[in-house]
This record gives structure tokens, C-alpha cells and sequence, in this order.
């Protein structure tokens, strides 16, 4: 922080200072006699990186001090010094004087500064290879009293640590910018949170966000299924005296940084794909539902495969709360517990994590919590080998979920009434499957014998179900042409999203703000106004998360509208068919993607009353939430259209 006692009388002599020299060649540092203006910079000595003055908005004439990969396209800024302050005019200086490194513009502004206690004789201020900018004495090369990686901004570099020191409680923590115009700090942050067994967590505010869990040796439990895990090898430190995580670089020669994004509440791994001229991004955290910190409450699994509340699930032992989360509801005895095993699980939050051993075994660590009536968890600190370590927890468990391909076995404390009940539990389930396989293969049978006379009457039956309901108004809103007009300019072709046999679908803004999507139909279809809303109807019944949701309709003068939810995310083609996008999509993502368009088309094949096939099922009509959560789009299109009276897409699959 400023002190400004001590640097007013600086500018007595600022003056003085001479500017480095702009004809020599770049050059990495500044002495305590030379100035840096707004238009010189510093050079690392690689060539990789660069500090001087930048702007981010050129309306505003804001300057910031900065560092930023010189030989990467585009300014992509990794660390600010004045963030919350930047310069407005063009005389702006940085300098170091009297111990102190100073950021001023006029002759009496200070607007960024860094006071040394130690008494300095011939100061350098030198940014390294590495992008850290570190201010020392001349001669001693590898001792700085002032370092920009101490500091971080919403990025961490290769070799920046994000932790604590413990001795004197000196916090390096990211922090997002508050949009990309704006480098001040935003809400969202990524610390490392100090307690028994430390554990990084994000933020958004003071709530907790986003977590991968305390490190037992690995990240995030075993083999690299993420992406960043193959150009990022990650590195975490404890001792008595500090705790932080760190990575670096696989190959030096691909440029990569951690980055908090504001706008997207997620932390981004990036690197520098040479060939495709572009930052891409490895993994993007939180990314599914499961991932949200304690998204389901104590004491509650998530399901890392589902979303919603079906993917929550109680422990054993425990049943849901009409609050949230999950209560026991045997209480526990004591001496004559046992435990349940559960395999692949991040381990707990371990805000209740109580103690911490790094050389027991398995066995004396159930002895240890088996001993402690309070203790309720216990499992290896340390996943390599055959695991070892001990961390136990008390009270409520949070935070839990099952990882794909990863995670540890995880030991949950029950009453041995429990471990019983489940026994008979199993037995009485067995029963239960034989007989009602039984029932279904007399029922199949049944079936069998009657479908072959049901099947021609099945169609009619439909139409006649459609007939019955052809009074009744579609339950979704009739939006009049002029509001969808105006939502969309006019359907411009600057709101146009997309084209297919169908028709045209456009962005629309709502008045009140909402994002639609509007889709319309051409005019070739020969349906008349009363079969459209009937099949609006039908369609508005067909609900399922996997679905694209039928917001509304238009049914003006020729006009025939759909209006859909909007989805950010665009359609799975976009990911997919494209060299960098297609990295955001790690294996976890894509299995994700594929249950979900499983589900939606089971749903639709099955499980609704309409049986509707889809008939053009294709990357490009997979649209994807903010979550990630493929949403099949397009889906009753067909019985809309009139079956193969449409349009040559159709045509060609009709019959399949
Ligand atoms: C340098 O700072 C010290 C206080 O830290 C102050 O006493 C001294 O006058 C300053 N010198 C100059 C030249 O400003
Ligand atoms: C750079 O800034 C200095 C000091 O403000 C000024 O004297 C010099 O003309 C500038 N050079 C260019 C090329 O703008
Ligand atoms: C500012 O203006 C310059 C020249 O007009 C342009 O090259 C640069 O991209 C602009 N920067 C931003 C952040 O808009
Ligand atoms: C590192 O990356 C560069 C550029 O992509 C590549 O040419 C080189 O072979 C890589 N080195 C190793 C050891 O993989
Ligand atoms: C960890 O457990 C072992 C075996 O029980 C014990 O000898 C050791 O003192 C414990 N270490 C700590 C730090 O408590
Ligand atoms: C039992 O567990 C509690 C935490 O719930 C802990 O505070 C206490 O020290 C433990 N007792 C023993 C004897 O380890």
C-alpha cells in the first residue's frame, strides 16, 4: 500500500531521473537513476514477456502497468500492478527512489507503490524470463525483496505459487478481473484454504464455489484424465512453514497459465497452441452439476453422470432432510459401528476434516476413528501405491461426489444395525427381481401374441388422441408477431443463429430481457392453423431436461413460430468439428453429453406418451446449456411438418 510520507518528497527530484534510453536495444531492467514512460517497456531476457503501460478500453485513456506475452498475438495480460487505479494521463511513471517503487503521473499522483524496508544502495528492478518482475540489489542475483509473483492478479503463471506462509500468514491468492475492461478485482477467487489438510478452494465471494479436493498425492485422485494434466504438471507443497500448489509446464515451448474468468465463474487452464494461432482451453472448472460446492447437502453423494436432484443421492445410513442435505437416521453406538466402503469419491470438504497422519495404514486409521465416537469418516491421505496416510472427519460430511475414472475409497462411519439391514436389504431385492422378471416375461408374452392386431390401429389411435384434444389451446403462451419482430429486429440476419430445412432460426431479446430463440418454420408446409396448435400442444407436453423446452408460438398471417429457450453454449457441432473448441470437451464432458442424449431419446422413444422419432438427429441439433447439458433441439418437428411432405433432409431419412 501507498505510503505517502515517504514518497512526497520524492518528486522533489524525480525530475532528475533519466528515461532509458529508447535507441538502445531492449533491454530487462531499470536502475534506481532511470525511469520507465509510457511508452517504453521492459523486455524479459527470452523475449517472452513484456511490462509497460497498456490500455484496455481506448474511449477511456485508462493506463495500467503490466506484463503481457510478448510474442503471443493479441495483449494477453498476466499480471497488473495499478489495478484499481489506472493512470489517465499520458505522463504516467514508474520509478524506484528512496526504497521505494513508485507508479505516479503529473508530479504528485501516486497511484501504485512498493515501500523495502531494507536499505537499498543500487537497486534493479529486472523482469525475468518467467514474466516475474522483482526488484533487488544489483549484486545479489537470486534475492529479491520485492516480486511481482507475490502478487498475483487473475492469472497464475508456471512457477507462481497460490498458498499461504504460514509463519507469517502472507496470502498469495487469485483474484478475477471484474470484466475485461475492468482489471479490479472481482468476486470470484481461488485461495488456498488453511486448515488440518490444506485444500484450494474457489470462491465466489465468501462462498465457497468450487473444489477439487485436498491433495492425496495426485490431483484429484488418479490417472490424468484431464486434459490440462497432459501439458501441466501440477505441484503442491506443506511443510511446517507454508503450504501452496504450483505447476509447471510439460514443454516449456507450449505457453500455459491458469486464469480466473468472471464472466463464466470458472477457472480456465489455457495454452498456446502455436498452429492454430489461439489461447485453448484445456479444462474449464466447475463444469458439471456435481462439481458446485456441497450441491447436495451433507452427508449426500453426487453423481457426477446426472444433474439436478437426481443426481444427489444419501449416504447409507442416512435419509434426505426437509432442508437439504441428508440426516442419519439410526444414531451411531459407539464401540460396536462398522463402515461403509465407497469407492472412486473425492474425499470430504475438510473444513471437518480433525486429524491428519501421513505415515499410518488403513487399518490403524479405522482403528483410530473407530476409537473416537465423534469420528464419522476416515480414509487414505495418499492415494499413490497401495495408499497410505490417515485423515479422519467429524460431524457432517460435505462436498462428496463419485469422479469418473478417479478418486479414492472412502470409508463412512454407520451403525452396525446398518450393515444388517442391508444384508436382508439384498436378499429381499433378489426376491423381488426374480419375481417381477417373471411377471414381465409373461407379460411380454402376452404382448406378443396381441401386437400384431394393435399394430395398425396404433396411428389412428394417436390421431384420434390429437382429434379428441383439438379444442383445447396449447398450454404455452401465443406471442404476437409484432413482439417477435421487434425481438429479433425484424429477424435480421445479424440475429440469424442458424438455417435448415425447416426454416430459420434467429436470437431474440425479450423486453424484459429474457434470450429466446425463434425458430421459423418456412411457409412450404401444408398444415393447417388447428393441426399446427394441436401438434404445440402435443409437443409442449414432451418435457424432459435433455429437451429443448417449447417456450411459446406465433401463428400470424402466414407465419408459423416456434420460440425456444435460449442455449449459450451453441449446438455440439460447434465443439466437435472444431480443432480448438473440441479441447474443451474432455472425456468426463463427452461421456456426460452422451448419457444426456441418450436419456432425451429414450424419453422420447419411450417413456412420453407421444413416441415421437426424431428423424434428424445430428450434431447440430444437440444444443448445449451453460452447463454443458446436451438438449436435444428439433424434435417434433417432424409430426409439425406433416411427415415426408417436407423437405429434402427429412425426405431422405424418412422410412428409417
Ligand atoms: C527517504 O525516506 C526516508 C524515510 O524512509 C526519509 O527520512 C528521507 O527523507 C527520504 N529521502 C528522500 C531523499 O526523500
Ligand atoms: C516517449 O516519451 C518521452 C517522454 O514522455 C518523450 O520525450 C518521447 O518523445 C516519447 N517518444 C515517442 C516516440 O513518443
Ligand atoms: C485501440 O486502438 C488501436 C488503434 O486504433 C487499436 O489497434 C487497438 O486494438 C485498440 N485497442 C483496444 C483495446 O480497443
Ligand atoms: C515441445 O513442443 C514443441 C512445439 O510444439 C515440439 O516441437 C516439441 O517436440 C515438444 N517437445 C517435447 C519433448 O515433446
Ligand atoms: C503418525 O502415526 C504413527 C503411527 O501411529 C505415529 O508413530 C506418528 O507419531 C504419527 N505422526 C504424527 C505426526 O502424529
Ligand atoms: C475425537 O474427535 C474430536 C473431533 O470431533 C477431537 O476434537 C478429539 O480430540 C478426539 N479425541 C481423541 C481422544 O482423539
Amino acid at each position: 500500500m501507498p505510503n505517502f510520507n515517504i514518497i512526497i518528497p520524492i518528486f522533489t527530484f524525480y525530475l532528475l531521473l533519466f528515461p532509458i534510453s529508447e535507441t538502445i536495444a531492449e533491454t530487462d531492467s531499470i536502475t534506481n537513476l532511470q525511469s520507465l514512460s509510457k511508452n517504453q517497456t521492459l523486455v524479459s531476457n527470452n523475449g517472452q514477456f513484456q511490462l509497460g503501460f497498456f490500455t484496455l478500453d481506448n474511449s477511456t485513456n485508462h493506463y495500467y502497468l503490466g506484463i503481457w506475452y510478448k510474442n503471443i498475438p493479441g495483449q494477453t495480460v498476466v499480471w497488473v500492478a495499478n489495478r484499481e487505479n489506472p493512470a489517465t494521463k499520458p505522463n504516467s511513471l514508474l520509478f524506484i527512489s528512496n526504497n521505494t517503487l513508485v507508479l505516479s503521473q503529473d508530479s504528485n499522483t501516486v497511484l501504485w507503490s512498493v515501500s523495502i524496508t531494507t536499505k537499498l544502495r543500487n537497486q534493479i528492478l529486472q523482469l525475468l524470463d518467467s514474466g516475474n518482475l522483482v526488484l533487488r540489489e544489483e549484486n545479489e542475483e537470486n534475492k529479491y525483496l520485492w516480486q511481482s509473483f507475490d502478487y498475483p492478479g487473475d492469472t497464475l503463471l508456471p512457477g507462481m505459487k497460490l498458498g499461504k506462509d504460514l509463519r507469517t500468514g502472507f496470502d498469495r491468492r487469485l483474484t478475477a478481473w471484474k470484466n475485461n475492461k475492468d482489471p479490479s478485482p472481482g468476486s470470484l477467487s481461488w485461495e488456498m484454504d488453511v486448515t488440518i489438510w490444506p485444500e484450494p478452494m474457489q470462491r465466489i465471494g465468501s462462498t465457497k464455489q468450487f473444489s477439487t479436493g485436498a491433495w492425496i498425492g495426485l490431483d484429484y485422485g488418479s490417472k490424468p484424465t484431464r486434459q490440462h494434466l497432459l501439458y501441466f504438471s501440477l505441484v503442491y507443497f506443506s511443510n511446517e512453514d507454508e503450504v501452496y500448489f504450483a505447476f509447471n509446464l510439460v514443454n516449456n515451448s507450449i505457453p500455459g497459465r491458469i486464469v480466473l474468468d468472471q464472466t463464466s465463474y470458472r477457472r480456465l487452464y489455457l495454452v498456446w497452441i502455436d498452429s492454430y494461432k489461439q489461447w485453448s482451453i484445456l479444462s474449464s472448472m466447475p463444469r458439471v452439476f456435481c462439481e458446485r460446492f456441497s450441491v447436495c447437502g451433507s452427508n449426500s453423494n453426487c453423481d457426477w453422470t446426472k444433474s439436478g436432484v437426481e443426481a444427489c443421492d444419501c449416504l447409507r445410513g442416512f435419509r434426505p432432510n426437509r432442508d437439504g442435505g441428508c440426516l442419519r437416521h439410526n444414531p451411531l453406538n459407539c464401540e460396536s459401528d462398522g463402515f461403509v466402503k465407497y469407492v472412486k469419491m473425492k474425499v470430504p470438504d475438510t473444513e471437518n476434516c480433525w486429524y491428519l497422519n501421513q505415515t499410518m495404514n488403513l487399518d490403524e486409521c479405522r482403528e483410530k476413528c473407530l476409537k473416537n465416537c465423534s469420528c464419522t469418516a476416515y480414509t487414505n491421505s495418499d492415494v499413490r501405491g497401495e495408499g497410505s496416510g490417515c485423515a479422519l472427519w467429524s460431524g457432517d460430511l460435505y462436498d462428496l461426489r463419485i469422479l469418473p475414472d478417479a478418486g479414492q475409497d472412502l470409508y463412512i462411519r454407520v451403525p452396525a444395525s446398518e450393515l444388517e439391514t442391508n444384508n436382508g436389504r439384498i436378499r429381499k431385492i433378489g426376491i423381488a427381481v426374480g419375481i417381477t422378471i417373471g411377471v414381465l416375461c409373461g407379460l411380454l408374452l402376452v404382448y406378443c401374441l396381441i401386437w400384431k392386431r394393435r399394430k395398425r390401429s396404433t396411428l389412428k389411435a394417436l390421431i384420434d388422441h390429437s382429434k379428441e384434444e383439438q379444442e383445447e389451446d396449447p398450454e404455452v403462451p401465443l406471442y404476437d408477431l409484432s413482439v417477435i419482430a421487434s425481438s429479433t429486429d425484424n429477424f435480421s440476419d445479424k440475429n440469424k443463429l442458424g438455417e435448415g430445412g425447416f426454416g430459420s432460426v434467429f436470437k431474440g431479446t425479450l423486453e424484459d430481457g429474457q434470450r429466446i430463440a425463434v425458430k421459423r418454420l418456412s411457409t412450404g408446409s401444408g398444415q393447417g392453423i388447428k393441426e399446427f396448435k394441436n401438434e404445440i400442444t402435443l409437443i409442449a407436453k414432451l418435457q424432459h431436461r435433455n429437451l429443448v423446452k417449447l417456450q411459446g408460438y406465433c401463428i400470424e398471417n402466414k407465419e408459423k413460430i416456434l420460440i425456444y429457450e435460449y442455449m449459450p453454449n451453441k449446438s455440439l457441432d460447434f465443439f466437435i468439428f472444431d480443432q480448438t473448441q473440441r479441447m474443451v470437451l474432455d472425456w468426463p464432458t463427452r461421456i456426460s453429453i452422451i448419457c444426456g442424449i441418450a436419456r432425451g431419446l429414450l424419453y422420447l422413444h419411450q417413456d412420453s406418451k407421444l413416441t415421437v422419432i426424431h428423424r434428424d438427429l445430428k450434431a447440430s441439433n444437440v444444443l448445449l446449456d451453460d452447463e454443458m447439458n446436451p438438449k436435444i433441439s428439433d424434435f417434433g418437428l417432424a409430426r409439425i411438418l406433416g411427415g415426408d411432405q417436407t423437405t429434402e433432409m427429412t425426405l431422405r431419412v424418412v422410412g428409417t
